[in-house]
């Protein structure tokens, strides 16, 4: 297991470039799947989720090459439709593949993906929405099984918009008979990027952004390259790097619409923000204010950022109120920032963060990808030293953070427990 180690109260200032957005390439690389062709992607962050997602396609039987970011895929030999299980435990968001490969064998066999640590992580609408595009569904022993003659294209109501439902539905649509509807799709930047790269294999979507997703089912698919989206939540963990220890900071690379949510509450904080196209520079202020944080479906404010938020709200002047409205146990990092001195009490979805003026550097222990990040926010602007233990959680979803922190003038080290 690895940890950081770092050392709080160094203000972070300079210029950095965000990396491609995790969320937007995992469906994209699973999509790879569906044109039995060559694949060309820029952009894909290399962390530990698209390695196992790689990892996935080549045991499917896809030819695959990286470097420095370019990755080629080669799906036309796949032979195996079936998800390995203990892959499918240590990324539950591969269900992802479970659509692509639907969509095009018209069968697939995956594991249960497990729960994680911020909730049970259910996936009734994904199998909701197969069985009204016609696909039969087994469920034994912790498998799940489906097939299908052909994929009818139809209207599917979504009871919540969910951004994996939303992506899994397009995905085993691409080659259906006729139309297929989505409604109450999610609206996330991701499901455009992903609509985007679709359409230029050859794909025939519209919607995607809005409510309404319309997939017109096409023939075949033809060889593609496409370069993903920047990743809009490390963008807000980096300005959270400033924020919280009083640097300045110049974003670029990042389509800074897809993060007014986040500078509005960054503003509320009391940061000042200068906003352009595709780069954002932060100057943040002596004391940070606090402020009351609801997460929501975009474009409201996204449940990846809350608890990187919570703790850069740690050591803001007042109490917070802060509303997880996505996950239900989204607060699991709470406890070990209160083992640095933070002044926090749960009830439920709520929790009641009142600012204290400093952290203290302390032993904790990363619980999941955004929470552990939280750890490291918290730890850059305490007094003293913080050890973060099993940060691989942290590692699957940001390339190089340390680097990139460090570049800013913060003092991070890996330490390898072995
Ligand atoms: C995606 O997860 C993201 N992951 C999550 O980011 C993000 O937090 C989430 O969307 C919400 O924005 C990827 O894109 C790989 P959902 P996903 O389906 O698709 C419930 C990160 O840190 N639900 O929109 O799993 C679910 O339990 C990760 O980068 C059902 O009830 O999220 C949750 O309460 C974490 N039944 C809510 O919907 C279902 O069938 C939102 O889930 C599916 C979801």
């Amino acid at each position: 297991m690895k940890s950081y180690i770092v050392e709080g109260g160094n203000i972070l200032s300079g210029e950095i470039e965000v990396s491609g957005s995790k969320n937007a390439s995992l469906p994209i690389l699973a999509a790879s799947i569906l044109n039995a062709n060559t694949t060309k992607l820029y952009n894909i962050p290399r962390i530990q989720d698209t390695k196992i997602t790689l990892k996935i396609l080549k045991l499917l039987g896809c030819e695959v090459k990286s470097k420095k970011g370019k990755i080629v895929i080669d799906s036309k030999n796949i032979y195996i439709t079936e998800i390995p299980e203990e892959l499918m435990r240590e990324m539950r968001s591969s269900i992802i593949l479970a659509g692509a490969l639907i969509g095009r064998f018209k069968k697939v066999k995956f594991s249960y993906p497990g729960g994680c640590d911020i909730g049970s992580r259910p996936i009734d609408l994904h199998l909701k929405a197969f069985r009204k595009l016609g696909i039969k569904i087994e469920e034994k022993s912790g498998f799940i099984t489906c097939t299908c003659d052909k994929i009818v294209g139809n209207e599917i109501s979504l009871d919540f918009p969910s951004v994996g439902a939303t992506e899994n539905i397009m995905l085993a649509s691409i080659f259906c008979e006729g139309v297929t509807y989505i409604k109450n799709s999610a609206l996330e930047p991701e499901i455009v990027d992903l609509q985007k790269f679709l359409n230029k294999m050859g794909a025939k979507i519209e919607g995607a952004g809005t409510s309404i997703i319309k997939i017109t089912g096409v023939k075949n698919l033809k060889e593609v390259s496409y370069n993903v989206m920047p990743d809009r939540i490390e963008a807000g963990t980096l300005l959270c790097a400033a924020a919280v220890t009083g640097g300045n900071l110049k974003l670029k690379n990042i389509e800074t619409e897809h993060i007014e949510a986040i500078i509005d509450k960054l503003r509320d904080m009391g940061c000042e923000l200068e906003v352009e196209k595709r780069q954002v520079e932060l100057k943040s202020i002596r004391k940070i204010k606090a402020i009351d944080i609801k997460t929501m479906p975009y474009p409201g404010f996204p449940t990846d950022l809350q608890s990187i938020f919570s703790a850069v709200l740690t050591v803001a002047k007042g109490t917070s109120i802060i509303t997880e409205n996505i996950f239900e146990s989204r607060y699991k990092c709470m406890s070990e920032l209160k083992r640095m001195g933070a002044k926090v009490t749960i009830d439920n979805r709520i929790a009641v963060i009142k600012g204290v003026r400093k952290l203290t550097g302390s032993n904790v222990k990363a619980t999941d990808l955004r929470g552990g990040a939280a750890l490291l926010i918290a730890a850059l602007s305490a007094k003293g030293k913080t050890k973060i233990d099993n940060i691989e959680y942290i590692l699957r979803g940001y390339e190089s953070l340390d680097k990139k922190l460090n570049k800013l003038g913060a003092k991070v080290y890996i330490k390898d427990n072995k």
